[in-house]
């Protein structure tokens, strides 16, 4: 069923919403674990406190709602001359339905109005979705390697603006 009759709006996230934005991931991540590394799963699932701490500590964080609640959200943070995109996830319940990619789209397009000259995020090859979205918006892998804390294989995905 598609939920969504007009195209949703990206907001900007305020420490007021970390709740939501902690639920949403609780959301998103649940049953995992029985493809991925369980401290992994874990890690994916912040608590309000650390969003919160996120959101006061100059991270950038995009949502969307639906229905009174946050069903996707993306991190965006700024080091030296790069954009690092990750906590990308949407609620199963309105999935396929586009907001990954538009909640994408919207972090390249806000790194490309800083001086970054390059977007990176960090792919498990296990959640085919998110490589799929980040290769079709022009992502490419630029290293493989394995996070040791979570013994899990990583992509190290590149876009260069
Ligand atoms: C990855 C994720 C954010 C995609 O959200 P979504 O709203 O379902 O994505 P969209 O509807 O915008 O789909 C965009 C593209 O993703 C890919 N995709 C989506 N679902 C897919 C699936 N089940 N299998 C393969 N590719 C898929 C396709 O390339 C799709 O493009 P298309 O619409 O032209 O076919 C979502 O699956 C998710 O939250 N996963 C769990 C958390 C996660 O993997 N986070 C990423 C870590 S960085």
């Amino acid at each position: 069923m598609r939920f969504f009759r007009a195209a949703p709006r990206i907001l900007l996230s305020h420490p007021s919403e970390a709740e939501a934005i902690a639920d949403l991931y609780r959301r998103a991540w649940r049953g995992c674990e029985r493809f991925l590394d369980p401290r992994l799963v874990e890690d994916m699932q912040p608590s309000s406190g650390e969003v919160r701490t996120w959101l006061q500590g100059g991270f950038e964080l995009y949502r969307v709602e639906h229905g009174g609640r946050v069903v996707g959200s993306i991190r965006c943070t700024f080091p030296a001359s790069a954009c690092v995109l990750d906590r990308l996830a949407v609620d199963p319940e309105v999935r396929g339905q586009g907001l990954g990619r538009l909640l994408l789209e919207h972090a390249v397009s806000r790194a490309r109005r800083t001086a970054s000259g390059r977007i990176w995020a960090q792919v498990s090859p296990k959640l085919s979705a998110a490589v799929a979205l980040h290769r079709d918006l022009g992502f490419r892998t630029v290293a493989r390697h394995l996070a040791a804390y979570w013994d899990e294989p990583l992509l190290l995905l590149e876009l260069p603006l």
